[in-house]
């Protein structure tokens, strides 16, 4: 099985690429499945406006994550909070994803986490960012995690300095990925 994980930030210091990086340690380390990171931020998504779309077509950067995602079996997103909420990253790439037929995230498994320098992780954009994908057809997995104080809990070896949460986000992905194995 092939994964695809990215993040729904384009800063090079995203806690929620490092966030990505920890899963796939976790995939990796534990031979579940083949995992690879896509960085939105090369991929220069533009603010979906008609007009463009209109004269110029699906921008480059959307058609070749839209190429990613359909190749992948399954997807892990790691998002921030924004304003409690989807940060507009992460809304602006579903929406170009879903100009492109067959939209490549119908009946794709996927993983919602968050990483977020607050004690709460980042939880409540996970329950904003089930929405859009939910339209899509999505086949998103009920359970979701958020990384509290992820400034200070991802480590340079990308693991979780807490050793429960590190547990659990173990037990997720490895739950996650025997489910999604049944779907394809
Ligand atoms: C516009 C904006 C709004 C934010 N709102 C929240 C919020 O509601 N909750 C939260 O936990 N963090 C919030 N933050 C802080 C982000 O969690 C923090 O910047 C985080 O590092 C962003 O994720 P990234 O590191 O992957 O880029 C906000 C940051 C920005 C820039």
């Amino acid at each position: 099985m092939k994964i695809l994980t990215f993040a729904g930030s384009l800063r090079k210091d995203s806690l929620n690429k490092k966030l990505c990086g920890v899963v796939s340690e976790i995939v990796k380390k534990n031979n579940l499945a083949e995992i690879e990171f896509v960085d939105l931020q090369p991929l220069n998504i533009p603010v979906y406006d008609g007009d463009i779309e209109a004269s110029t077509g699906i921008p480059a950067g959307v058609q070749q994550l839209a190429q990613k995602i359909t190749e992948a079996q399954a997807l892990i997103i790691c998002t921030p909070e924004y304003n409690g909420s989807i940060p507009g990253i992460l809304k602006n790439t579903i929406d170009w994803l879903s100009r492109l037929k067959p939209v490549s995230l119908a009946g794709k498994p996927a993983l919602l986490l968050a990483a977020s320098p607050g004690a709460l992780g980042g939880v409540r954009s996970l329950w904003h960012s089930r929405q859009p994908f939910d339209v899509l057809g999505t086949q998103l997995y009920p359970e979701m995690m958020g990384v509290g104080k992820a400034h200070e809990t991802i480590t340079p070896e990308k693991t979780l300095n807490d050793a429960k949460l590190q547990a659990n986000l173990e037990r997720l992905v490895k739950d996650y990925i025997t489910h999604a194995k049944k779907l394809v």
